[in-house]
């Protein structure tokens, strides 16, 4: 099994001493350079290579289609636009379930992208696989609630445990989790109470998606939250900006203007003086 490379920012203590400084955790997904750019400049604290990347940036109708290939190129290109915040990479259905072996395998091809730490999605079987990883020297982020990668249909995208039962269910998950060695657990698509209950269970950092308004920060999938991905929509998802409108028109005007003749203007071209432009002309009349 090849030897994980060291993570280059330790996510855990970063994440702890905001937790302890109260200041609510920002974390955003970025799959490619330019997000990267943005997202690190944008001073958010923790950018997820999210494996959402197979319905927001290539187009599967589902998180189950991307390959560990397919991430890891994604993940590699966001390495080389952030210069400061931690990055954490989604091990994909299907590269860590079937063994401990592979899902450190996974999780270290993560690390040698760049990666400070990784994220899987579950408890159950999966906390056996987050042990192993962690026992390996890689932070893992543990994911409970609504797990995408488990969805077989359409419907199957709604809130998870808002029966007493259930929620008493992703409760334990979470805090098995932390008993795994996690350093941080996102929770997705559950009631407040829930959320909160896992706040007031663990001690790592709790990163709510659809969650509430208790937990110690807020992630959201980028192109969500840029008016990138159109409606529906999950519930949770606030849209801060309208990117594919703006996408749209600049890509209209440059339509237009090609098709005007006004684009390009003088002024996006390669000047060329008037004796190398005679010069030319003359080249071209001896080789005629
Ligand atoms: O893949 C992803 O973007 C995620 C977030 C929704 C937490 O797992």
């Amino acid at each position: 099994m090849p030897t994980p490379a060291p993570p280059r920012i330790d996510l855990g203590g970063r994440l702890a001493a905001l937790k302890r400084a109260r200041s609510r955790i920002v974390m955003i997904t970025a799959y490619d350079y330019p997000a990267a750019r943005v997202v690190d400049d944008a001073g958010v604290d923790v950018v997820l290579v999210g494996d959402s990347a197979a319905t927001t940036v290539l187009g599967y109708q589902s998180t189950r289609e991307v390959s560990l290939e397919e991430m890891l190129m994604l993940t590699r290109a966001v390495r080389r636009g952030l210069t400061r915040v931690p990055m954490v990479g989604d091990l994909p259905y299907g590269s860590y379930e079937s063994s401990d072996a592979r899902a450190v395998e996974s999780a270290s091809a993560f690390v040698r992208a760049g990666c400070d730490a990784v994220k899987l999605e579950g408890a159950g079987p999966t906390t056996d696989r987050v042990r192993s990883i962690v026992r390996a020297g890689i932070a893992v982020v543990g994911h409970v609630g609504l797990a995408p990668q488990q969805v077989t249909t359409p419907d199957g995208y709604r809130a998870r445990g808002r029966d007493a039962s259930g929620a008493a269910a992703i409760v334990a998950d979470a805090m098995a989790l932390e008993n795994a060695g996690c350093v941080a657990i996102v929770v997705e698509a559950v009631p407040d109470p829930v959320a909160r209950a896992i706040v007031e269970r663990v001690t790592v950092p709790v990163i709510g998606i659809g969650a509430g308004a208790s937990t110690d920060g807020q992630v959201l999938v980028l192109h969500d939250m840029l008016g990138l991905i159109a409606a529906p929509r999950a519930k949770f998802v606030k849209v801060f900006g309208d990117l594919a409108n703006a996408m749209r028109d600049a890509v209209s005007r440059f339509a237009d203007e090609v098709r005007s003749g006004e684009y390009p203007g003088a002024e996006h071209g390669y000047p060329m003086s008037d004796a190398e432009q005679s010069a030319f002309a003359r080249l071209l009349e001896a080789r005629r």
